[in-house]
């Protein structure tokens, strides 16, 4: 994709600013879609092996199943709740999440998956002179809602460290999201700054804070949407609650902004069985409480092991770390991983084509993780 590249000498950082006018065309052009879809690559989804029997480290699923309370919840079911439409606003979930997080239900947006949020903003405050923001590395699914939305997207580089760029605050963009913990990093921006970046946004944009890991961190910035009228909190049921077969997420805002994003979603955004599912699952905190505390104990240790493989290992507050290996390419692992039926996630992106990223799974497939990467880097 060819870019703009502005150098700040003084700071010695680069903001890339992607003008629709400037993506490249991809092969296979048929002429019948608009000019940004033939342009533009598609999102590429982690791989999903069908076979059971594989360490799934890939795409950052937690590895314990949903609380039993979902699955009865979804065998109590009746035909009737399929015969009919579901709840258009899923106020049973809504009701839920209002209570166990202290705001009210009108606080809330539910939606199908943390995903379908992010599409929703997009295409509810960018167009072609309305741009997205957001510091890089990062999900990789922000660029392409924006190509798919025509509109500019203003890539920030974080550091080496991943503190928040300054530059954020000043790019003029419509919306600005911050994914905290960041994908595929783990790392976490402190709050303070969060509240910093609201207020100079304030007036100007809406800042989103993709919350999809923020389970496992110790902080999160929902207070944020009781402070500031242009903060959206994005939450995942799929990471937390074991819920990614599901699809379900939600947003939290003031309740001005979330009439605005009702208005741009789909009638029927989530289905009954997802309302049922995601309803009994947050309604179950103890049961996602304990999963959350074992993750924490896992991440800690699979750290620590993979540290002792030479591996460089960024303070990780999501259920995933990204690891750099000193003695081998990061590619060579993962295929000989892969061989073995071992899945972590690789990207050849320049930023981070030699870093693996790596889901905390049981303890029994971190150790089995653990045990192949002796044997590879043994063999070199
Ligand atoms: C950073 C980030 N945000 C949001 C999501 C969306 O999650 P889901 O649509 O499964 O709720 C993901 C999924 O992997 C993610 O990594």
């Amino acid at each position: 994709m060819q870019t703009i590249t502005l150098t700040d000498t003084e700071n010695k950082s680069k903001i890339i600013i992607c003008n629709p006018q400037f993506w490249t065309y991809n092969s296979g052009i048929m002429g019948y879609f608009r000019e940004n879809i033939e342009k533009m690559a598609g999102y590429e989804p982690g791989f999903q092996p069908t076979e059971a029997d594989v360490v799934k480290l890939n795409t950052n699923e937690n590895p314990y199943p949903p609380s039993l309370k979902v699955t009865e919840a979804i065998q109590k079911m009746t035909s009737q709740q399929l015969r009919r439409y579901p709840q258009p606003m899923g106020d049973s979930f809504r009701d839920a999440a209002a209570k166990i997080l202290g705001v009210k239900p009108e606080n809330i947006i539910c939606t199908n998956g943390g995903d379908d949020l992010l599409n929703i903003a997009i295409r509810a405050f960018c167009d072609k002179k309305r741009a997205v923001a957001f510091p890089t590395p990062t999900y990789s699914l922000y660029p392409v809602l924006a190509q798919i939305q025509n509109c500019p997207f203003i890539e920030i580089p974080f550091d080496e460290e991943f503190n928040l760029p300054a530059k954020l605050a000043s790019t003029g963009a419509a919306l600005t999201i911050v994914c905290n913990p960041n994908a595929p990093s783990g790392t976490l921006v402190p709050k303070d700054e969060l509240i910093q970046l609201a207020t100079e946004l304030k007036g100007k944009g809406v800042l989103l804070i993709d919350e999809a890991y923020v389970d496992f961190a110790e902080n999160n910035c929902l207070e944020l949407t009781k402070k500031f009228d242009n903060v959206i909190v994005l939450r995942s049921m799929s990471k937390g609650y074991s819920l990614a077969g599901m699809r379900f997420g939600f947003g939290i805002a003031n309740k001005e902004l979330i009439k605005g994003l009702l208005k741009v979603k789909d009638s029927y955004n989530v289905n009954a069985v997802s309302i049922t599912a995601a309803t009994a699952a947050i309604e179950d905190q103890q049961y996602f409480k304990n999963n959350i505390k074992k993750i924490k104990i896992d991440r800690k240790i699979l750290a620590e092991a993979l540290a002792k493989l030479d591996f460089e290992v960024l303070p990780s507050e999501a259920n995933f770390l990204l690891a750099k290996p000193a003695k081998m390419r990061a590619i060579d692992i993962y295929e000989k991983l892969k061989e073995q039926n071992i899945y972590v996630r690789y990207w050849a992106y320049q930023d981070i084509k030699d870093k693996l990223r790596i889901t905390v799974g049981t303890s029994q497939q971190n150790q089995a993780l653990i045990t192949a990467l002796k044997e590879i880097l043994a063999e070199g």
